[in-house]
């Protein structure tokens, strides 16, 4: 029977696997079976997983793979996937291959400031506030210098503060806009810091403020928060080719680059085909930003945000013929870290920093990029010449078979069966049903 807890936080695992067990399963010795299968016999990496995050229970395991021969900039990568999904993997290595003997990817960052925003109330006039700002503004980088400090030593800080007037979008709503440079981390904490400071020194200073009224004083704060919006942190990446050197069997290569050209025309056209399309794009960074430590759900929100920042939803791809030479490109926002956070703590991340070199957050940038437009070209390849499901669902038939109980020798034999074919999912039921009626 399903029923609230109290002080859930503060028992055991044990116990807490005890009581969902009891709540949640008819066959709660399965339950707690199948939970603790997955904890780790080390119990020092157990622990360390344990206190990720919060009531942990057991370990979700991901794939961690990898996909070779990523020519980027002149040099071979290796780059490191953790996802779920079947044949992204394999369309990222394709992909790489393609492109490596056609002179590889160009990546290149082209800025990389994050961004932090103290929002606050205030009723008053309007040329005081602003006046009170320029007054204010030196005391306020002066109050973080703790925490900036170090950053400062090694190169980053803060690039400026500036008072946003937001009145025409919310009544009495104004922004201390604050923007950073966080080198290596993606400055998360750093940020927050530093702004929850600037909200203290502003209020207390504002309360002291000879020229305020005594209502103008009393400065509402609401929250002090970095943006995951991050349009100034922007990573470029390419690849290109004389059209002659798009060989493909189904098409000339004409017949192909015109084709993709088009798909990619369309998916900035339409939001509905640039939502799928992204998607596809997101495959490889989502894969390679989980791998590597970082906030996916941060890069997702500032990505799809930036996808849209026209006020429509469009591809994050761009592609063209000029001179008959075929060009294919990405534009992102990234605030990534190679230093801090989960990467100094998860051991497959830092095995995975270490498989691409121990990169610098901007050469970390690059690499996403690069495995997000790897990623468009081989979906958008297969789209425009076999289609999707041919490639894909050849990835998937292991998938099919392990859901229906297939032993070793059975899923050989069926693979077998489907070398030539596209996979479909009926037919295998088909194929494993009159298998085992034999
Ligand atoms: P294929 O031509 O059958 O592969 O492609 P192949 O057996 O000829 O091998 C060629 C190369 O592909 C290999 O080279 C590997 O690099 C890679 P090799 O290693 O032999 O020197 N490769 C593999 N790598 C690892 N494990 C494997 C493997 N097989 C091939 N098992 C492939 C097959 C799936 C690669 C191709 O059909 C493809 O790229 N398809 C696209 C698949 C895709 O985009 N999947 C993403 C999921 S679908 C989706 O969510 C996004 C979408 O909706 C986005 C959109 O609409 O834009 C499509």
């Amino acid at each position: 029977m399903k029923r609230p807890v109290e002080g859930f936080s503060k028992l055991t695992k044990e116990q807490k696997i005890d009581w969902l067990a009891k709540a949640y399963f008819y066959d709660d010795e399965n339950a707690v079976y199948v939970l603790k299968q997955y904890w780790n016999e080390d119990t020092q990496l157990q622990k360390l997983h344990d206190e990720f995050i919060e009531n942990t229970i057991s370990n979700f395991y991901l794939p961690f793979a990898v996909a070779p021969n990523f020519l980027v900039n002149g040099e071979y990568y290796t780059i490191p996937m953790t996802i779920e999904e079947s044949s992204v993997v394999a369309a990222a290595s394709k992909a790489a291959k393609f492109w490596q003997k056609r002179g590889g990817f160009i990546a290149k960052v082209i800025d990389t400031e994050k961004i932090g925003q103290v929002h606050f109330m205030y009723s008053g006039d309007k040329s005081r506030l602003q006046t009170f700002f320029t007054y204010i503004k030196p005391q306020l980088i002066h109050a973080v210098k703790d925490i900036t400090k170090n950053m400062e030593k090694r190169g980053g800080g803060i690039i400026d503060i500036e008072l946003r007037d937001k009145t025409e979008a919310l009544t009495n709503y104004y922004q201390l806009h604050a923007t950073f440079n966080t080198l290596d981390a993606m400055g998360a904490n750093f940020i927050n810091s530093c702004l929850e400071q600037f909200a203290k020194t502003f209020k207390a200073a504002a309360q002291d403020y000879s020229e305020f009224t005594s209502s103008e004083k009393d400065i509402q704060i609401v929250m002090s928060i970095l943006s995951n919006y991050v349009p100034n942190c922007i990573v470029h990446a390419e690849v290109s080719c004389p059209v002659e050197a798009l060989n493909e069997d189904r098409l000339t290569p004409h017949e192909f680059a015109e084709k993709f050209v088009r798909a990619v025309a369309i998916a900035n056209a339409e939001p509905h085909r640039a939502v799928t399309h992204n998607k596809g794009i997101m495959n490889g960074i989502d894969a390679v930003v989980l791998a590597t430590g970082n906030d996916f759900r941060a890069v997702e929100a500032g990505i799809h945000a930036y996808a849209a920042r026209d006020g429509q939803y469009r591809s994050l791809t761009q592609a063209s013929i000029e001179n008959g030479i075929f060009r294919f490109w990405i534009e992102i926002p990234l605030a990534l870290g190679t230093v801090g956070g989960l990467t100094s703590l998860h051991p497959l991340v830092k095995i995975a920093l270490e498989i691409l070199d121990k990169p610098s957050a901007k050469e970390l940038m690059q690499l996403v990029a690069v495995a997000g437009l790897a990623q468009n070209f081989a979906a958008l390849r297969s789209l425009i010449t076999s289609g999707i499901q041919k490639g894909h669902m050849k990835m998937h038939l292991f998938n099919i078979l392990n859901q229906l109980g297939a032993t070793e020798e059975q899923k050989k034999l069926i693979a077998h069966q489907f070398k030539d074919k596209t996979v479909i999912h009926s037919e295998v039921v088909a194929a494993y049903q009159q298998l085992t009626s034999n």
